[in-house]
């Protein structure tokens, strides 16, 4: 059994007062429930507040990216151990935000899911194909590359300590939600990628998320899907009543 990973990406949204708001409504309707994983990115900005407002709590926090030296002259960058030392226990790697607007590349995923794991926080590394990919019959071609180039060159334990994010470009932000057969179709090929290069016990137990348009009102035919193992929400993440429904899902 894989212990479902229910996450929140804030994106560039909520300052630290609006991140204390939303923790006080949210932790009264989550409790504290064993059998779940919840973790939310929030801006860095906002990462001390929300650690202290989930003290104590289920919750744990992360940052949305990081940078692979731990420190040094790297003018806007923030490292894994400083992420660490603000309490910290996730990251995300490699959003496809990051991919298309910062220049990610597979290289620099690598390189920061590196420097994730060094520090001691889980990475949430973030895959999926454009559009124009899907289109034109590459799914398949582009998560191949993704992992072979991202992931693959990870050692089998390290590998052990990474959380997968499954997020088709055309999803994110457009209210068109990948079927539940579609991700699990994606969330195979990744499964068998991972089988080939790290074995198929590795395989079996890594944690593949969806994100994309995740909503109340589609995350029950989604975690009824096996092959789905959580959630990546951006959106629905930013409103307690919504995120709620759905870590409760
Ligand atoms: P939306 O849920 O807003 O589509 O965003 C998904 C996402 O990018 C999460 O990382």
């Amino acid at each position: 059994m894989r212990t479902p990973v229910m996450a929140g990406n804030w994106k560039m949204y909520k300052t630290p007062e609006e991140t204390a708001g939303f923790f006080a409504r949210f932790l009264e309707q989550v409790g504290n429930p064993a059998d779940r994983e919840i973790v939310i990115c929030p801006p860095f900005v906002n990462i001390p507040a929300a650690v202290a407002a989930t003290s104590g709590s289920v919750v744990r926090i992360g940052g949305q990216n990081l940078y692979w030296k731990t420190e040094g002259a790297f003018t806007g960058e923030v490292s894994g151990p400083m992420l660490r030392a603000a309490g910290c226990t996730h990251v995300i790697v490699g959003h496809s935000e990051r991919r298309q607007y910062f220049s990610e590349t597979d290289e620099t995923v690598l390189a920061r899911t590196r420097a994730a794991l060094e520090a001691g926080l889980t990475p949430i590394v973030c895959v999926g194909e454009t559009l124009e990919a899907r289109e034109s019959g590459e799914t398949a071609s582009v998560l191949t590359r993704q992992f072979q180039d991202g992931i693959a060159p990870l050692e089998t334990a390290q590998f052990g300590q990474i959380v997968i994010a499954y997020e088709p470009v055309w999803a994110i932000g457009t209210g068109r939600t990948a079927t539940p057969a579609i991700a699990a179709e994606a969330h195979v090929t990744l499964r068998r990628l991972a089988a080939s290069r790290f074995g198929t016990d590795p395989a079996d137990r890594v944690r593949i998320l969806y994100g994309g348009s995740v909503k109340p009102d589609n995350i029950q035919t989604l975690m009824a899907e096996k092959e789905i193992d959580g959630v990546l929400v951006g959106g629905a993440s930013l409103d307690p009543v919504s995120f709620a429904t759905i870590t409760n899902a």
